[in-house]
């Protein structure tokens, strides 16, 4: 065995200890696209977070810079980059967490159904490493479209024999994160203290706030003012992706969200009670068979998908107006995982 194989593993062992010392479980978390504009943050933020023992950083260019330099903070995850195909299978191998933010993003002009062609391929290739490599991993799938994503990489883990409904998640947590946000400055309340269940699914009319279940609740808000919430919540990727005019769409306020589910998601498998986020998830809570509600999270990924609660009447509408385009996008997912 090369010395720096042995020093890493030892290395491995005393934070295994130190992991069970502390009464926590040793994690492993995979971030495939670590790299790209919310990989390198995200590294960033999942390297600071104390659930996670090792850190695996895949890209198909540039991780070794990126894993060196988030290798030398001084948090006790150890950090490894890997890069290209044929380091995909160590990457994976043990994760328990899989978050897969790579692909292209949007430009000003467009749709996040305008990034299918080349995202769905992406999703589609390194779901099928995740089925070989670590099946048992919750995978977080940030890649847009999120809406065809998350079915495209449950119809690959399902040709594998591998999928269980419970441990896959579209991350939706950037709309909860933003109406969290605009709602407070509206409604002129503590931010810290706000929570903004965010159904539906990820883009534009899909993503749909419930503003009337919004804490602290308020009457202070008049119903133009929810309208207008409503869609700045639905719109605020689009209002990123212009101001960063052609050079990409949300990375860092992504990268907070991405993190802020993922430890989520550990805290679950951690068996820490309680732990409830919105999710874009397999689902009998409408009609359709992928949407996005408040989880339950626990030891096995979801524990419960939660309902929707009363709803108003401007909700019921907005629900009944997405339920058309998220179909169709679960069907376009679903079909494109299926051809040969
Ligand atoms: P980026 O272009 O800055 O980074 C993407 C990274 O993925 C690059 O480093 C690239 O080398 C890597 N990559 C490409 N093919 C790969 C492969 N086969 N294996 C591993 N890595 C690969 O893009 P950015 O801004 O980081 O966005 C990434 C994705 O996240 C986009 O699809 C974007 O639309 C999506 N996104 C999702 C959000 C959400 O709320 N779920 C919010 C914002 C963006």
């Amino acid at each position: 065995m090369r010395p720096s194989v042995m020093r890493s593993a030892a290395q491995l062992l005393r934070r295994r200890n130190y992991s069970s010392a502390s009464g926590q479980q040793a994690r492993k978390v995979a971030i495939l696209g670590a790299a790209g504009g919310i990989g390198q943050p995200l590294s960033l933020l999942m390297k600071l977070n104390p659930l996670v023992s090792s850190l695996s950083l895949y890209d198909i260019a540039a991780t070794p810079g990126v894993a060196a330099d988030v290798s030398h903070i001084n948090s006790p995850a150890l950090v490894k980059g890997f890069m290209a195909d044929d380091q995909l299978a160590e990457a994976l191998d043990g994760a328990d967490l899989v978050i897969i933010p790579a692909g292209v993003p949007r430009k000003p002009g467009m749709t996040r159904d305008d990034l299918f062609n080349i995202n769905a391929g992406i999703v589609k290739n390194l779901c099928t490493a995740i089925a070989k490599y670590c099946p048992n991993a919750l995978v977080n799938m940030i890649s847009n479209p999120v809406n065809s994503t998350v079915p495209i990489a449950a119809e690959v883990f399902k040709k594998a024999g591998t999928y269980d409904e419970k441990r896959l998640f579209g991350v939706t947590t950037l709309d909860v994160v933003r109406a969290r946000t605009f709602y407070a400055g509206k409604a002129n309340v503590d931010v810290n203290t706000v929570d903004v269940p965010v159904v539906g699914g990820h883009a534009g009319i899909t993503i749909l706030p419930l503003f009337s279940q919004a804490t602290p609740s308020t009457n202070a808000l008049s119903a133009e003012e929810i309208k207008a919430l409503t869609k700045r919540t639905q719109e605020g990727g689009t209002e990123v992706v212009e101001a960063k005019a052609g050079k990409g769409s949300a990375t860092l306020s992504m990268a907070y969200a991405g993190a802020v589910f993922g430890d989520a998601c550990l805290k679950g498998l951690n068996g820490v009670p309680d732990i409830v986020e919105c999710s874009y998830v397999q689902s009998t809570v409408t009609e359709l068979p992928f949407f996005a509600s408040k989880v339950r999270l626990g030891k096995n990924g979801v524990e419960e998908v939660l309902g929707l609660g009363q709803l108003t009447q401007f909700e019921k509408e907005g629900l009944e107006a997405l339920k058309g385009e998220l179909k169709s996008s679960i069907e376009k997912g679903v079909a494109f995982a299926n051809l040969v």
